[in-house]
């Protein structure tokens, strides 16, 4: 028998930033989701990115048809902004009721995003349209400009696009996903309306320096890259604070290990089996576990103007670590888990 050393029930928890990818991939890595949330945005950068509300519908008819009876789980679905979208789409999307939210990549910037944004003129006037569908736009904010330093790419997109997109149309909900910066932390903080950010499990944990810890270690290579201490302990200062603009979006993101290891590899770690687990254990080591709630389960379906889940789920911490597989298979590939070095105490479940 493991032994419980301490628990907290919550709200049942959502991830406000999810890749599912398609078959072989969603297969397998939907159930780690069904299993312990109850919604979460799902992204759009797809091989081919959902542009269209009848591609977006697809996608949703697919997730839904892969959840296993029984599994209270919906997936919040999301349109890829290019510079052709059309107005129709989002219209018809949030009517069904299905659309929540629109992503932002600038062209090139990370996983799939080629068909992003590239002259941020053309699409003023659409995102003056999002702004009057109430839904929130969601944004990689970092400069796809190689000349700028990866390490500050999050911040000089600050500066260069976000402010601006702000000042011209400050009614626009705005989402900084993945934020990995005390810029970014301090701008929301700032922010007195309709700014909000989404952190990751992992850049709560890591710094820059874990990706080349003795080596170089491309499992914990995503985008926005890890950036120094100091930034870190500023981004998980934030979250576990509770302040509502501040919530979970994994960023689980899927890639074969073969394309990770690899002479240039893909960005994106996969943590949808643990991330709650890491974050439920990063509250408690900071001594804010009554925060942990605020965090994954309150502030995102607020800021989404959505409401709570209504079941609950317990967070149990145990003496012995918790087990997890290092990868997971897919035909004769390997997926590798999101794992920082550490055992993990905490694990969860939805209450009956
Ligand atoms: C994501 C992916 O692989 O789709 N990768 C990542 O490093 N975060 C894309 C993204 O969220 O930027
Ligand atoms: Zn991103
Ligand atoms: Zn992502």
């Amino acid at each position: 028998m493991k032994e419980e050393i301490k628990s907290i029930i919550v709200k049942t928890p959502d991830d406000w930033h999810l890749h599912l990818r398609e078959s072989p991939i969603i297969e397998k890595v939907l159930p780690y989701s069904y299993k312990s949330y109850g919604r979460a945005i799902i992204m759009p950068n797809l091989e081919i990115p959902i542009i269209t509300f009848s591609q977006a519908k697809r996608y949703y008819e697919k997730i839904k048809y892969l959840i296993k009876t029984g599994n209270n789980f919906e997936p919040l679905m999301t349109l890829f902004l290019s510079e052709d979208t059309k107005v129709q789409d989002i219209n018809e999307g949030v009517k069904s009721g299905i659309i929540k939210a629109i992503k932002f990549y600038p062209k090139g910037v990370t996983t799939n995003s080629s068909g992003g944004i590239k002259n941020l003129s053309k699409i003023y006037k659409l995102l003056e349209k999002i702004a009057d569908f109430g839904i929130p736009l969601l944004i990689h904010g970092e400069t796809s400009n190689t000349e700028i330093d990866i390490y500050d790419r999050e911040a000089y997109f600050l500066e260069e696009t976000v402010l601006g997109i702000r000042k011209n149309i400050p009614n626009l909900k705005i989402v900084l996903e993945h934020i990995t910066t005390k810029e970014s932390v301090d701008y929301v903080l700032e922010s007195k309306k309709n700014v909000a950010a989404t952190v990751t499990a992992h850049h709560l944990i890591i710094n820059r320096n874990h990706i080349f810890d003795g080596g170089m270690r491309p499992h914990f290579y995503c985008r926005p890259i890890a950036k120094r201490e100091e930034h870190r302990i500023a981004v998980r200062a934030a979250a576990t604070s509770g302040n509502s603009k501040f919530f979970l979006g994994t960023d689980s993101a899927p890639h074969f290990d073969h394309n990770k290891e690899n002479s240039c590899g893909c960005a994106g770690i996969f943590s949808s089996p643990n991330a709650l687990g890491y974050v439920a254990q990063v509250f408690d080591e900071d001594s804010c576990i009554n925060n942990l709630e605020n965090f994954i389960s309150i502030n995102g379906a607020k800021f989404y103007n959505l409401p709570l889940n209504s079941s609950l789920t317990k967070f149990r911490k145990f003496k012995e670590a918790i087990k997890y597989p290092e990868k997971i298979k897919i035909g004769k590939n390997m997926i590798t888990l999101f794992n920082p070095g550490y055992p993990l105490y905490w694990e969860n479940d939805i209450l009956p």
